[in-house]
């Protein structure tokens, strides 16, 4: 079995962490959202990967490199324009062969992992499997209509008027009855081949198409409340471990880890956090449900239920809370007069000011 995981597009500005362009490498617990899609292929024995990459070729490239840290072999896939899931497969046709094989959105986070899923599949082998999860805004994502007998009976991507609250998770299970379903049907509204249109063709044909509704998913959306509150959950199990420095005037409470070359100095450490390799931490509070990267400086403040990513750095400015802080960012204390706020803000930033 081989899989197939869809890591082009383009990137995306209107999410707050992705100025790089990639959304499938937005962090959670200081680690890609992509890497979790690659390590949960390989905990299921799938190791042979392909990879569709976009106009953000090079960042996804230097990021997983040949797939060997993950114990995979990767295969790089370029697809010129974003034409649609169902194009990828298309695009990836010489690489699938005649195998089965797993397609996992580069963007999605399935807790759990998939071995479960794979095996079944792999056993019974219906033409695919479709994983479904309840949502809260079905009108962003395909929708099942299931039948009495839990069939499905209908797909439908991005639906005005939902049927269910069914909604179709980035990881498919195909065997090759796909690649004819997917030459066979055309653009959607949206100008994309739609994968979704792919499985609604087998199921008209009579193939079956079975579904596996599952808890514990999320979606990289953009939504800031989202992506803390995954990182929350994922922080949950952490392991704890010191690999860098903490002075006898420090206090490390509960689960916490603290990469390599980190210094902490001073400062209060209560866990579920993670504090980045060669991160310093002085004079500083780090509170619950926090992920600091690496190269960061907190100083003289308080960061809790939040995210700072690499190369950042908070200086005496109290308290920050259910924050995501980009990549070399700096908030500082302003010292002088007048007292106002100066804000160098990017394209699409998010600033809540206490007055
Ligand atoms: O996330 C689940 C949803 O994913 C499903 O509910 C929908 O049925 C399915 O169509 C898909 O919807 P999205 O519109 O959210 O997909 P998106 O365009 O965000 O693409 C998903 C991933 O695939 C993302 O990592 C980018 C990558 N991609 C996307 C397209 C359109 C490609 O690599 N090539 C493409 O052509």
């Amino acid at each position: 079995m081989k899989a197939l995981v869809l890591a082009g597009g383009t990137g995306s500005r209107l999410r707050p962490l992705t100025h790089t362009g990639a959304k499938q490498l937005v962090p959670v617990a200081n680690k890609p959202i992509l890497f979790y899609g690659i390590e949960s292929l390989v905990e299921a024995g799938i190791t042979d990967i392909g990879v569709i990459v976009g106009e953000t070729e090079e960042e996804i490239h230097a990021a997983l490199g040949d797939g060997a840290r993950f114990g995979a072999a990767i295969t790089y896939i370029r697809q010129q324009q974003p034409l649609g899931l169902a194009h990828a497969v298309l695009v990836a046709r010489e690489f699938l062969g005649d195998d089965d094989f797993v397609m996992y959105l580069g963007d999605n986070f399935l807790v759990g992992g998939i071995s479960a899923l794979v095996a079944r599949f792999a056993e019974e082998r219906p033409d695919a499997g479709i994983l479904l999860t309840r949502v809260a805004r079905p009108r962003e994502f395909g929708i099942a209509e299931l039948g009495p007998d839990g069939g499905v009976l209908r797909l439908e991507e991005k639906p005005e008027e939902p049927r269910s609250d069914l909604a179709l998770i980035g990881v498919y299970l195909f065997t090759p009855a796909v690649h004819e379903a997917v030459r066979a049907i055309g653009p959607s509204k949206r100008g994309e081949l739609e994968i979704t249109d792919a499985l609604q063709w087998l199921i008209d044909q009579g193939r079956t198409v079975r579904p596996t509704v599952v808890s514990g998913y999320w979606k990289d959306t953009g939504n800031v409340d989202d992506l803390l509150e995954v990182n929350r959950s994922v922080l949950e199990s952490v392991e704890s471990g010191v690999e860098g420095a903490v002075d006898a005037a420090s206090e490390i409470i509960g689960r916490v880890h603290i990469g390599e070359g980190a210094r902490v100095v001073r400062s209060r450490i209560v866990g579920p956090a993670l504090v980045g390799a060669h991160t310093t931490v002085t004079d500083s509070y780090v509170g619950p449900s926090t992920s600091i990267a690496g190269h960061c400086a907190i100083d003289n403040s308080e960061v809790e239920f939040s995210i700072v990513l690499d190369g950042s750095r908070i200086e005496g400015v109290g308290r920050i809370e259910a924050s995501v802080i980009g990549r070399n960012v700096q908030v500082r204390r302003a010292g002088r007069t007048p007292r106002a706020h100066r804000l160098v803000l990017g394209d699409h930033s998010r600033v809540q000011i206490v007055p």
